[in-house]
């Protein structure tokens, strides 16, 4: 058994967590940032051990055994077929969505997503010069739904070129069903748009929920879309800055190389090789193990709020370690609602606003963290509360 109740201290350790300015205040906790308080499993440090200590840190290209680790993962893990040409290294998610953004739409172009969705999805929109469009998610008391008469008519008056997909959603905790990502490729296909599935959550799936690959809702959905993958979330690697781009069609995946080459990211960095390819070797067991943990902070998480502050109301996730909370019941609007966590519950959380339409009065908790810590800032939140 792993232990995830251990408590790590993270501050003095370059953490944007941690030693950020609002951590100066001693009883700040953050829960904001997808970034685990958890240590990774013990074979990733070895191998990083094993690699520092050899000394010399040359030039670094993935190896085979790279390539069949996160193929054998793909396979065993979500019953993904992933061929090895199709996988492209990138040191990092949004870098790979900025890619795709420059690399198959022009300037001017119009990129979807629905909201609310993970902010740098705008970012990545905004900053190469194309205009983002939103098909804004139904919210149906305790879950979300996508109207897609709206999002096939947000594609055709806008002539949408492209569309960000979150499977599963960050933040509100949705994992795409078959039928429903099948609706989103057939739609897309239609009117010709390329569809970039941010799958990097892929590993945290609770029970009663699958999480579905793009590519395995129909054979022809490879032909026009991107897959974005990568152990960081998995097993808390985000620094290492690694991640694996899986793109079936050929000249796509020519056109994203061509735009990585462009940009000037750089070849990968030598330990996110060595973590990844043991954390996808041996991990299975400890990401199973780190997946029940993280159920059982958020059926406390859940508890907690029903039985001590009813008002507030848990969006239940059915993946991610991270969770929504609709907190507009507090009457706040949104400076106030952050100010109050900030300075009143002591808490560092994503504001719901920045997630876009559909986010004010939300907040998003990281929960994968200690039982303790989480139970610590349930209790500041219904101190400042009460207070
Ligand atoms: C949906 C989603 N994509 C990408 C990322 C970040 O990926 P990376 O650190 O590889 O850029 C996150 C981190 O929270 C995320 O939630």
């Amino acid at each position: 058994m792993y232990d995830f109740d251990k408590v790590i201290e993270r501050r003095g350790t370059n953490s944007i967590k941690y030693d950020g300015d609002k951590m100066q205040d001693a009883h700040m906790i953050p829960m904001w940032v997808a970034d685990m308080d958890f240590e990774t499993l013990p074979e990733v440090k070895e191998a990083l051990i094993k690699r520092a200590s050899h000394g010399v840190f040359g030039y670094a290209r993935p190896t085979d055994s790279y390539y069949q680790s996160v193929i054998q993962w793909m396979k065993t893990r979500h019953h993904f077929d992933v061929q090895k040409e199709w996988i492209v290294t990138t040191s990092g998610v949004v870098g790979a969505l900025k890619l795709a953004v420059r690399a198959f739409t022009a300037p001017g172009d119009h990129v979807m997503v629905m909201k609310p969705v993970y902010y740098p999805f705008d970012v990545s929109i905004n900053l190469n010069g194309r205009t983002v469009v939103e098909c804004p998610l139904v919210f149906q008391d305790d879950h979300y739904e996508c109207d897609f008469e709206v999002f096939e008519k947000q594609i055709v008056d806008h002539d949408v070129k492209m569309f960000i997909l979150c499977n599963p959603h960050n933040p509100i905790g949705k994992v795409w069903s078959r039928e429903e990502l099948y609706q989103i490729g057939k739609i897309c296909q239609k009117h010709h748009v390329y569809v970039i599935s941010d799958e990097i959550h892929m590993d945290f799936i609770y029970a009663g929920n699958e999480h579905i690959p793009f590519y395995n809702v129909d054979p022809d959905f490879g032909d026009f879309s991107v897959i974005c993958t990568a152990p960081s979330k998995t097993f808390n690697l985000a620094a290492l800055q690694t991640s694996n781009i899986i793109i079936q069609n050929e000249k796509m995946r020519e056109q994203f190389r061509k735009e990585k080459d462009a940009s000037g990211m750089s070849d990968p960095n030598i330990f996110g090789l060595e973590a990844c390819e043991a954390a996808y070797t041996y991990g299975a067991k400890w990401v199973d193990e780190l997946v029940e943990y993280l159920s059982g902070n958020i059926a406390y998480m859940k508890e907690f709020f029903a039985e001590r502050l009813p008002d507030i109301k848990v969006i239940e996730p059915q993946g991610l370690y991270l969770v929504w909370v609709d907190m507009r019941s507090l009457g706040m609007n949104k400076d106030e609602l952050e100010a109050f966590m900030l300075d009143k519950a002591h808490l560092w959380l994503d504001e719901g606003y920045i997630f876009g339409t559909g986010g004010e009065g939300f907040e998003r908790f990281n929960v994968a963290c200690p039982r303790s810590t989480l139970k610590q800032a349930l209790e500041q939140l219904e101190k400042a509360i009460k207070e």
